[in-house]
């Protein structure tokens, strides 16, 4: 019999080259709401494993002959569901390890950046929305808070020509666990983080304005205290700000992870005068951040916006420190799931063998 299991990597693959395929969400409406598949439809667990009318999937109509992907949280009740299916005639497969394996799924978007000697590929972890940064110049690359497994950042250098030569990270993540370590041990490249004293490995320290050379190109540190006290932008060129969790193109860094109600304060004064920092670039410099809150289609398109467009849409930057600080504190979301492990972790500069049991869910970094 034909194999009931399809992998996150071949899924990932047909949505990549927008091969037709029904992705059936059969979580219950809270898990999806959390996070979910781009394009896949909902249609919960119950309605997933009754029969239905011809050529449909639990009352979604399918096409003859095009493929159904059940998912649902680990990639069990998505078997039963596809049995049912099968049992219609209708194509179906279960997506092996549900949405717990879709987590380190992945997808690829070019920055057009005119005029600039840095070739930008934001790499984007499509399920949770973590976005990490591929910045080449004649030969060389570093890549900026990397979130998937080394081996992908390793692919994409070699079938370009590229050695890696730093792995750099915009801050002590609480989202996700950085791979910086890993990736920078693979390709015997440096790991630059932010001048701190957070980190129990060895690294290089990189201090407010200090420049790294990549190729013919600058990556400028500009440091940003408020969502960490080490937290800091890199300006790629003098064209893109790699902002962290400091600045998203619709919102700003949460103050508060792993801080008491009165650090959280002081960090959302620090913060005001960050972006005040950030406000004084040249309005068309474009904002990529490291995370976004929303899975990322499979569309090609990057997450981010010139500096002068995020300022004119995001409210708060306009206000004085004081309203700042009263809005942000007042809008805090709920914590990251798991953020106090991660972040002790991140500090060690350990993975675990399976990081997707911490890392499961959406991310939580930014207030809009
Ligand atoms: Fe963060």
């Amino acid at each position: 019999m034909e194999s009931i299991d399809i992998g996150v990597d071949d899924l990932r693959e047909w949505l990549d080259a927008g091969r037709p395929v029904t992705v059936l969400d059969i979580r219950n409406a809270a898990q999806r709401e959390e996070w979910s598949i781009p394009g896949s439809v909902h249609v919960g667990p119950q309605a997933a494993m009754r029969p239905g009318p011809p050529e449909t999937a639990a009352g979604v109509p399918v096409p003859p002959g095009q493929p159904v992907v059940a998912v649902c949280a680990q990639g069990r009740s998505s078997q039963l569901a596809v049995q049912a299916l099968r049992e219609q005639g209708i194509t179906a497969m279960s997506l092996r390890g549900g949405m717990m394996a879709w987590s380190l799924a992945w997808n690829l978007a070019e920055v057009d950046l005119p005029g600039s000697r840095a070739r930008i590929t934001q790499v984007r972890r499509t399920g949770k929305g973590c976005l990490s940064y591929l910045v080449a110049s004649e030969g060389a690359a570093a890549v900026v808070d990397p979130s998937i497994d080394p081996e992908v950042y390793q692919r994409i250098a070699d079938e370009r020509g590229l050695e890696i030569t730093h792995v750099i990270d915009t801050h002590v993540h609480a989202d996700h666990l950085s791979r910086s370590r890993a990736l920078a041990g693979r390709c015997r490249a440096e790991v630059c983080l932010p001048e701190q004293n957070r980190v129990s490995f060895p690294f290089r320290a990189l201090r407010d304005d200090e420049a790294i050379t990549v190729g013919a190109i600058e990556i400028r540190a500009v440091r940003t205290p408020g969502h960490t006290l080490e937290s800091t932008c890199y300006l790629v060129d003098g064209r893109a700000l790699l902002t962290g969790d400091t600045l998203f193109p619709g919102a700003v860094g949460r103050p508060d992870l792993a801080a008491s109600s009165e650090q959280a304060r002081q960090r959302a004064h620090l913060l005001y005068g960050s972006l005040r920092k950030i406000a004084a670039l040249a309005p068309e410099i474009w904002i990529l951040p490291c995370h976004t809150s929303e899975p990322i289609p499979f569309d090609g398109k990057p997450r981010g916006a010139p500096l002068g467009e995020v300022f004119r849409q995001v409210e708060m930057l306009n206000a004085d420190e004081d309203r700042f600080v009263e809005v942000l504190l007042s809008r805090i979301p709920p914590n990251p799931p798991n953020h106090l492990e991660i972040v002790r972790l991140n500090e060690s500069g350990e993975v675990p063998d399976d990081p997707t049991r911490l890392e499961a869910g959406a991310n939580r970094c930014a207030i809009s």
